[in-house]
């Protein structure tokens, strides 16, 4: 006798339980398609998707638009508390303290959780050493000359060309090429700032920000950031009242760095006109801006809102396709003479040879193909690695879910410096104190963060695990 309709979808709910229980299907993986499943067991489409919604009620599996069914991250403890802003300008003093914490370089035999760099298995490095050579025999006199200090046209052209991607019309005399983004946010810093002056940063910040405020001896003030809206204007507006040396402000709009947030079209506006009617420079790194969710979009940039020229955009190729390049860019607004002023006296030009080759690279279309493949395989990680903190870590542990970009930012009960020095000395494991990511090294010590740019195995399976023994053990 046929078996009743009911039973069929609860056997196939069942059969998806067990491989989800058996770790077939991992937190994060996308199930097959209801039409897949349709037509490789033989039951109908509503059947598959009365096997997924009891799936659903019974907690394991999360229905997302227009992708499917994907199996539920275990229960987690979301968005690490956020701090409110101290309304108080202070020096920066940063760099022992990361000296004697990060490890930089090219040290290998260590695990590397603490730097923001993609595994080199997922950038394109063959195509793009092609790319390279092919510039090179037949630019050669191009590669050889001195450029200018913009940097060479074809690469501004391509810039100009992408910029409509985040919402900005840019042409290509609106770009300077720069070593890095972290030359671009230097040169930016430099050319609206003096000593003494006081900068806006999101808290926490990127600690490499951090240092180039400190080294050009400005002041910031750190404004509260909350895990998933980011800062707040009403802030911006306090501090913009209280502090007639504010200067600047430096924001990661796009998948911030350490919390992943993302600022919403509508705040990114009320900012920028806020800056704008003080006369104060947004300089907006937007370095994570195409390392977007798959099925989600570019956000837009808040430079797509300047209407008088004071956004200083910067952006760089290092999270995206080759850090070795040191390859960055900056769309200076009303800032322009003075940037390139500082560009040239500074290191005259950027090297022609990356240039060329990046140019080339973007017109063949092979970076669009390259980033998808990068933003499912990041979104992938990022979900693999939560998992196993999750799995291995105290029950009052916080984690941020970041918009996109690949860092964790993990809230645990213990002296995260002091776990970081225990990680690194005795296991080799690296990752980033929550400290140094505060301006003088006295915020978040029970913080850290967790890069995710490799492909999670089994030996960073272990270093998490030994993570939250470390954590236990210091609590
Ligand atoms: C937010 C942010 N901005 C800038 C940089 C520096 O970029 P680049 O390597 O292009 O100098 C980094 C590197 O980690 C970063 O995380």
């Amino acid at each position: 006798m046929q078996r009743p309709f009911p039973l069929a979808y609860s056997r196939l709910a069942e059969l998806l339980s067990s491989q989800i229980a058996a770790s077939t299907y991992l937190p994060g993986d996308r199930l097959p398609s209801v039409r897949e499943l349709a037509s490789r067991h033989r039951y109908s489409m509503e059947t598959v998707l009365r096997a997924f919604r009891l799936l659903e009620d019974r907690g394991l599996v999360e229905p997302r638009p227009r992708s499917g069914f994907f199996v539920r991250q275990k229960d987690i403890r979301s968005a690490p508390s956020t701090q409110s802003t101290v309304f108080h300008a202070t020096n920066v003093e940063l760099s022992e303290l990361r000296h004697q914490t990060i490890l930089f370089g090219t040290a290998t035999d260590f695990i590397p959780l603490s730097l923001t760099l993609p595994s080199p298995e997922i950038l394109p490095t063959r195509q793009l050493i092609q790319t390279i050579t092919s510039v090179a025999r037949r630019f050669p006199a191009e590669v050889v000359r001195q450029g200018e200090p913009a940097g060479t046209s074809k690469l501004r052209q391509q810039l100009a060309q992408r910029a409509s991607e985040c919402g900005c019309f840019l042409e290509p005399d609106d770009f300077v090429v720069t070593v890095g983004a972290s030359e671009a946010i230097n040169l930016a810093l430099r050319a609206c700032c003096s000593p003494g002056d006081i900068v806006l940063v999101e808290s926490p910040s990127y600690f490499g920000t951090l240092e180039i405020i400190e080294s050009l001896n400005l002041r910031v003030v750190e404004l509260a950031t909350d895990p998933e809206q980011g800062i707040s204007v009403q802030d911006v507006a306090q501090a913009l009242n209280r502090f007639p040396r504010i200067r600047a402000c430096l924001l990661v709009t796009n998948h911030s760095n350490p919390l992943g947030c993302t600022l919403s079209p509508e705040t990114k506006q009320r900012l920028v006109e806020l800056l704008a009617q003080h006369q104060v420079a947004l300089i907006e790194d937007d370095v994570f801006g195409d390392l977007y969710r798959p099925n989600t979009t570019r956000p837009v940039v808040a430079k797509a809102f300047d209407e008088t020229g004071s956004v200083i955009l910067v952006n760089s190729i290092s999270k995206i396709l080759a850090p070795g390049f040191r390859l960055g860019w900056i769309a200076p607004g009303k800032y322009r003479d003075r940037i390139l002023q500082l560009k040239s006296s500074g290191s005259l030009a950027t090297p022609s040879l990356t240039q060329l080759a990046v140019a080339e690279f973007l017109k063949s279309g092979s970076l669009d193909r390259h980033l998808r493949r990068m933003r499912a395989f990041l979104t992938e990680q990022l979900y693999r690695f939560a998992n196993a903190v999750v799995e291995s870590f105290p029950s009052e542990t916080r984690i941020s879910r970041p918009s996109g970009g690949f860092v964790l930012w993990i809230e645990v009960p213990c002296d995260t410096l002091e776990l970081a020095k225990q990680a690194l000395n005795r296991y080799r494991i690296a990752i980033a104190p929550g400290k140094i990511f505060s301006a003088r090294g006295d915020r978040y010590g029970n913080c850290f963060r967790l890069s995710c740019g490799y492909r999670f195995s089994p030996q960073f399976a272990e270093a998490i695990a030994t993570l939250g023994k470390l954590i236990r053990s210091l609590r």
